[in-house]
């Protein structure tokens, strides 16, 4: 597929979570890597691309964002929008803080600002699954054999792993539909942990587009040394 064969589209980019599994006083996608902060290199490998038109910044709403950010990035729009309790919430809120040109039948996707080593060829298969159904999300196989524990941490069964994915992102669906999805959710007191649960409970269909490996999301410390350390493999 050709770089021009779709419209351009918006993205949400939740980062409003305080990285109680990371620790520290500064929210990990605050943190410096290589220079600059993980936000930054999220937001430039996402608008490095063709197929993103603009995003939506979903920052804290105590509004102690620690950094400048820029109005635009690659010469693209950089919005924002405030946060909620939940990363639900917070992308519940980005979606409301679209721009007026995007339509409630237009395509968006959502991408966690934890998550900056996101491939261009992974967009453009996401992009190309799109072109055939307007619902996909970025996935990996489970790769390791899968433990169920007891109570006291021991194991009390092996589960088979086959048909088993893990949910990466970005996720990508109709605006309106999304919305709709995720306060029908939280009417329900669903909570939920990527958008695709609330489609998936919507009753939807969505496709996986098998994504790269690296496309982690930075949850803990070793996360961002793993981060820094691709990056300084890129310079040298
Ligand atoms: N996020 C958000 N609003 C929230 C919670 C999370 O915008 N109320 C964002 C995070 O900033 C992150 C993405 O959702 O970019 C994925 O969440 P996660 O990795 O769980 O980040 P945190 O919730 O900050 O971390 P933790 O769960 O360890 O507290
Ligand atoms: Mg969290």
């Amino acid at each position: 597929m050709s770089d021009t064969d779709f419209k351009p589209c918006w993205c949400v980019i939740p980062a409003a979570g305080s990285g109680s599994r990371f620790g520290g006083e500064i929210p990990k996608q605050y943190l410096p890597v290589a220079g600059k902060p993980v936000l930054l290199h999220t937001l430039e490998a996402l608008l490095g691309h063709p197929g993103i038109a603009g995003v939506v910044l979903v920052l804290p709403a105590n509004g102690d964002c620690p950094l400048a950010l820029p109005q635009t990035c690659r010469g693209k729009p950089v919005l924002r929008a405030l946060g909620g309790a939940s990363r639900a919430q917070s992308v519940a809120n980005g979606l409301a803080a679209l721009p007026a040109e995007v339509a409630a039948t237009d395509i968006v996707l959502v991408h966690d600002a934890a998550r900056p080593n996101l491939a261009h060829g992974d967009l453009d298969a996401l992009f190309a699954a799109l072109a055939r159904h307007p619902g996909a999300i970025l996935a990996a196989p489970v790769r390791d054999t899968l433990k169920r524990a007891d109570s006291a941490g021991q194991v009390l069964a092996t589960e088979p792993r086959q048909a088993l994915w893990r949910a990466l992102t970005p996720q990508a669906f109709t605006r309106q539909p999304l919305a709709n999805a995720l306060a029908a959710a939280a009417a329900q007191g669903i909570e939920i942990t990527d958008e695709a649960m609330a489609m998936e409970l919507a009753g939807e269909k969505i496709l996986l587009v098998e994504g790269r490996e690296d496309n982690f999301k930075i949850t803990t410390p070793a996360d961002l040394a793993r981060f820094a350390w691709l990056q300084a493999g890129e310079k040298s």
